[in-house]
C-alpha cells in the first residue's frame, strides 16, 4: 500500500467539539501508511469574498496547498439551525474556484445522527463542487452528549468501530481509483 495522506476539517470552531474529537480519534486510529491530518487554520480563515480570489489570503492559500497534497477529505460537521455551520461552508466557499476538490475523494462524518439537514446540505454543497463523496465511507455515530474526547472516542468499540470501518471504506475507494487510473 502506498502512503496515503487524508485531510480532515471539523466545522466546529468549539474547543470541547464532537466534530474535532472524532477525526482526531481517526488520525490516532489511521493504519501505519495513512495519515489522517487535522486541519486547524478554520478559525483563521477570512469571510469569503470573491474580490480576494485574485490575491488569495495566506490563509486560504495554506488550506489550498494541504488539499492539493491530500488524496481525499473527511468532513465532520456540526448542524447549525438545520444547515450547514457557517464556518464550514464558508471555507467550502474558498475552495468552490479551484483545482484542489475536483474528483477529491470525500467522507462525511455525522456526529449526531438526529441532525439530517445539514448533512444533506453538505452532499448537496460537495457534489456541486465536484467532490466525489464515498457513500459508503460516510458514518453517523452518536457523539452528542457522550462526553467523550478524541481519548475517549479511541477506546470506545461502539465509536471507533464505525468511524475506522468508514476509514477503511475510503482507504479502498481511493486506492481502487488510483489503480483505475494507472
Ligand atoms: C446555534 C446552534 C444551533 C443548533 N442547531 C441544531 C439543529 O438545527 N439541529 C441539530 O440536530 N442540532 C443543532 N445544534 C446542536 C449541535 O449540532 C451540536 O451541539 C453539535 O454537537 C455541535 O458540534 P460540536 O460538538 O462539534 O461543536 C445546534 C447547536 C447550536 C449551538
Amino acid at each position: 500500500m502506498k502512503p496515503l495522506n487524508i485531510l480532515a476539517i471539523s466545522g466546529s470552531l468549539r474547543k470541547l467539539s464532537y466534530n474535532t474529537a472524532a477525526i482526531e480519534a481517526l488520525s490516532r486510529l489511521a493504519p501505519k501508511d495513512v495519515t489522517v491530518k487535522v486541519y486547524q487554520g478554520l478559525g483563521d480563515l477570512p469571510l469569503f469574498n470573491p474580490d480576494l480570489e485574485n490575491e488569495l489570503p495566506a490563509a486560504v492559500r495554506e488550506l489550498k496547498s494541504a488539499l492539493a497534497q491530500a488524496h481525499g477529505l473527511i468532513i465532520a460537521s456540526p448542524e447549525y439551525a438545520h444547515g450547514i455551520s457557517g464556518v464550514m461552508k464558508n471555507a467550502l466557499d474558498w475552495l468552490v474556484s479551484g483545482e484542489e476538490f475536483v474528483y477529491l475523494p470525500v467522507m462525511l462524518i455525522n456526529t449526531s445522527p438526529r441532525a439530517s439537514h445539514a448533512q444533506a446540505a453538505l452532499r448537496e454543497v460537495v457534489t456541486t463542487m465536484s467532490g466525489r463523496i464515498i457513500d459508503n465511507a460516510c458514518v453517523s455515530v452518536p457523539l452528542l452528549s457522550s462526553n467523550l474526547d478524541a481519548e475517549g472516542i479511541v477506546q470506545s468499540p461502539e465509536i471507533a468501530g464505525p468511524l475506522l470501518q468508514g476509514l477503511q471504506q475510503f482507504i479502498d475507494a481511493i486506492e481502487a481509483q488510483a489503480e483505475a487510473d494507472d
